[in-house]
């Protein structure tokens, strides 16, 4: 959610903080601030607004030390101003703290501290954790680091940190609890960051710290102890595999559109290795669980928005093979109501991030009921992917665009190979067909990303629309959703999606000349599907037909039409990844035509780590 850096070592650190944050501010992205020690003090610049709003500021110039902090922020507790920007201070600037998470109980502490005559800035709950490790360094009379660490033995909630100390101006101290924090390890240098791509332009060495862990830095060495334990734990440092420019623009405008034509190599790289000539399917991640998952007496799908739309996809998948029930949860609803779930059960995690803070929750709620827990997850080394007792990575690359694309496509393209993994250890023949036209589907997308130029012209005409329903069956109804949650995101126009036959029940009454409705529409109920959009018609609704069917009727009905050439006879359960495409460049193209800022839109952070 924030984004956080630090470091220490023999550079200027502002230089290398303010490039991380730059690399982080698709995390969150309405204040910022850093600090450096500067002739003995700690001195800080913080501002509202981006990191080119930071750097504009006068004195910024002045941090020229090699040891600092930063952060980029998007708010929970205080609005986006100035004075909630993080680095924050005690009240005498002995100590400078930069903070991703949420401290629960800060209200109590606040209370106290405010008894004992300390004096608040901010409305944040992070300032509250720097008072108090403050009020603690004069009363406890402890060493910077022992402080922190007793600080944070009082603390519930969440939070990935790193602090500075004015008497102890050689050493970060850093922790974890809930979000994420990584370790970077340079030659007489250390950075830390909540996500690697901040890094990358210095190290690919990489220590994950694990929740309860304390760190204290300094440039040629590192310490790393639990906040309730005195030993010291020794980790392994990994090797970061992907490249820079896989985390910039090159020639595209956004990130998003490059995400988007991305998806191609990306559909290549998730199926590469796992299918065989045979067409048998092979996962790794999940090879040693095969018999608990075939066992499984009850399966659930939880993760949140588009991962969410994912598992959709795959519970029809699942179910269409297993012939048995599998629910999707929300994972802010799962982890509080979880009645059913127990040693006999499976619970599939999808999370892009695999930093998403309910995700996380609804997964250590199913392993306290010892069920068996599979996470489906891009980031490499992220929080769920560890959490999981065994698991898929997406393999789709960093997507930095806030709005998932790539990763929606990946996350279903994953849950057809596991599906079809079952179908075969089940001796279901049918599987096999499935796995040929997935190897069409790079070529099949290249093909749909060509009607970007039409999409944009059809686009210029809803730039004013202020409501957008999607309809879609079967396989198209998770489909509607997530293209409904795409506009909405991006453009800020209000959008639904819903299973087509559903309208008659209700939103129908919303439609007339200025509601624009896209209709999914692919063999499978055809006919059915035609006569809904028939009923919208007749209101006077604008229909925009995305199909995989060539038909004159639905042509005739429709105000656009846009056509998936040679898609016709791929299987209903492989469709949603040709048919979410043209809906991703759709809400695209509005988005820009709108002038919004669609890798950043309003509001949204990248990955939610907070509940
Ligand atoms: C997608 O466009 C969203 N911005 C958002 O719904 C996202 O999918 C959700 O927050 C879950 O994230 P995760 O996949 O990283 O867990």
């Amino acid at each position: 959610m924030c984004g956080i850096v630090g470091y220490i070592g023999n550079k200027k650190s502002s230089d290398i903080i303010m490039s991380g944050l730059k690399r982080l501010e698709y995390r969150g992205y309405d204040s910022a601030g850093i600090s450096s020690f500067e002739d003995g003090i700690i001195f800080t610049s913080k501002c509202k607004g981006k990191i080119s709003d930071l750097e504009k500021l006068p004195s910024i110039k002045n941090h020229k030390n090699y040891i600092g902090i930063g952060h980029t922020r998007w708010a929970t507790h205080g609005e986006p101003n100035e004075t909630n920007a993080h680095p924050h201070h005690d009240s005498n600037n002995n100590f400078s703290l930069i903070h991703n998470g949420i401290i629960e109980n800060h209200y109590s502490i606040k209370e106290y501290l405010i008894n004992q005559g300390v004096n608040f800035k901010s409305d944040t709950d992070t300032e509250v954790l720097v008072q108090f490790i403050s009020y603690l360094y004069d009363k406890k009379k402890l060493s910077f680091y022992e402080t922190v660490k007793l600080a944070l033995q009082e603390v519930v909630g969440t939070y990935g940190i790193v602090v500075m100390c004015k008497n102890e101006p050689n050493k970060l101290v850093a922790a974890k609890n809930g979000s994420p924090l990584l370790m970077g390890i340079g030659k007489d240098e250390k950075f830390l960051a909540s996500d690697v791509s901040a890094l990358l332009d210095y190290t690919r060495n990489i220590l994950y710290l694990e929740d309860g862990e304390i760190a204290q830095i300094e440039a040629d060495s590192y310490k790393i102890n639990h906040i309730n334990h005195e030993n010291e734990i020794i980790k392994d440092i990994k090797e970061i595999e992907f490249t820079l420019d896989q985390i910039e623009k090159g020639h595209y405008k956004h990130f998003m559109l490059k995400e988007i034509f991305e998806q191609p190599n990306a559909v290549k790289d998730a199926i590469r290795g796992r299918i065989n000539n045979s067409n048998v399917v092979k996962l790794g991640g999940v090879l040693d669980y095969t018999d608990r998952i075939l066992n499984a007496e009850n399966i659930f799908i939880t993760a949140c928005g588009t991962s969410w739309h994912a598992a959709q996809i795959g519970s029809y998948l699942l179910e269409d093979i297993l012939k048995k029930p599998v629910k999707v949860e929300y994972a802010s609803e799962f982890r509080y109501r979880n009645k059913s779930v127990n040693e006999k059960s499976l619970v599939i995690a999808i999370s892009q991030s695999g930093e998403t803070a309910d995700t996380l929750a609804a997964v250590k709620k199913a392993k306290d009921k010892n069920a068996l827990t599979l996470g489906i997850v891009n980031v490499v080394g992220s929080t769920i992917a560890r959490e999981t007792e065994c698991g898929i990575y997406m393999h789709a690359g960093p997507e930095i665009g806030v709005a998932s694309t790539k990763a929606f496509t990946i996350q279903v393209v994953i849950l057809v190979l596991f599906s079809n993994l079952i179908a075969q250890k089940l001796n279901i023949k049918k599987s096999k067909s499935y796995l040929d036209n997935l190897k069409k589907v790079p070529q099949l997308i290249s093909e749909i990303l060509k009607l970007s130029d039409k999409i944009f012209e059809i686009s210029k005409e809803f730039v004013n629309a202020t409501n957008f329903l999607y309809l879609g069956r079967g396989y198209q109804f998770p489909v509607a959703l997530e293209g409904a949650l795409k506009l909405k995101e991006i453009s800020y126009i209000h959008a639904e999606g819903y299973p087509a036959a559903e309208m008659k029940h209700g939103p129908i009454a919303l439609i007339d000349d200025k509601m624009p409705v896209v209709a999914i529409v692919t063999k499978n109920g055809f006919d059915k599907i035609l006569s809904n959009i028939q009923e919208v018609k007749s209101r006077g609704g604008k229909i925009i037909s995305i199909t995989t069917i060539d038909s004159d009727t639905l042509r005739n009905i429709s105000d656009y039409y846009i056509y998936l050439d040679n898609c016709s006879d791929i299987h209903n359960a492989i469709t949603p990844l040709l048919t979410s495409i043209p809906l991703q460049l759709l809400a695209y193209h509005i988005a820009v035509l709108k002038g919004c800022n669609v890798d950043q839109p309003r509001n949204l952070a990248k990955s939610v780590t907070v509940e």
